[in-house]
């Protein structure tokens, strides 16, 4: 059994404000999804938790986080005399969740790293859920709020910010793998679509 307050605590200690209170909605809507689709929730919730822990490393890139994550995720749990088999799964986890394969600004990082988008997908119900979990609160408003800040902060136009977010919203919700994913997701999503339409004059 681990200890997911030391878990917490680590990921705290570790990640900005903004990646942390991320990973707080992505676990939360993480577990709900679990319930409904009778997942192992000690093996989602650790997993939510350390999805982006990759995100620590401030020189890493997007495109490498979750790569670097499998090695941070899998370093803390050994130390802390986890079975390997659910070191495993969780590794699993971590590695399956990059997305949205359509967005258009990941694809643009890849071709910048002379790569296409070749990513494990996600292939297990605690994977899918992770997943499910990482795009619903990319496609909602937190997460639009979030991208046009990280656009915007990096130096894109403040409208081109408002489009990547659309994009990458649009592009999340169309990924999501679960039935209760698909269902959560619609909710979030129908928020972000008013606030696009409304700013689009529609
Ligand atoms: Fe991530
Ligand atoms: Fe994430």
């Amino acid at each position: 059994m681990i200890d997911i307050k030391q878990i917490k605590e680590f990921v705290k200690e570790n990640l900005d404000e903004l990646n942390y209170m991320h990973t707080k909605k992505v676990v939360k809507i993480a577990l709900a999804l679990a319930e409904k689709e009778g997942a192992n929730k000690e093996i989602v919730e650790i997993a939510a938790w350390l999805h982006d822990i990759g995100k620590s490393d401030k020189d890493n890139t997007l495109i490498g986080h979750h790569s670097l994550g499998v090695k941070i995720a899998e370093d803390l749990l050994k130390k802390k005399g986890t079975n390997p088999e659910l070191i495993k799964e969780i590794c699993h986890i971590i590695e399956t969740h990059m997305g949205p394969p359509t967005g258009k600004f990941l694809l643009s990082e890849l071709k910048k790293a002379g790569r296409r988008f070749d990513f494990p997908r996600p292939d297990t119900k605690e994977s899918k859920i992770v997943y499910d979990a990482d795009m619903i609160d990319l496609c909602s408003p937190l997460g639009i709020a979030k991208i046009i800040h990280l656009r915007t902060k990096y130096g894109k136009d403040f409208l081109d910010s408002i489009e990547s977010a659309k994009d990458t919203a649009f592009a999340a919700y169309n990924d999501l793998q679960t039935k209760s994913g698909k269902e959560l997701g619609e909710r979030y999503f129908k928020v972000s679509k008013e606030f696009f339409e409304i700013i689009e004059g529609k």
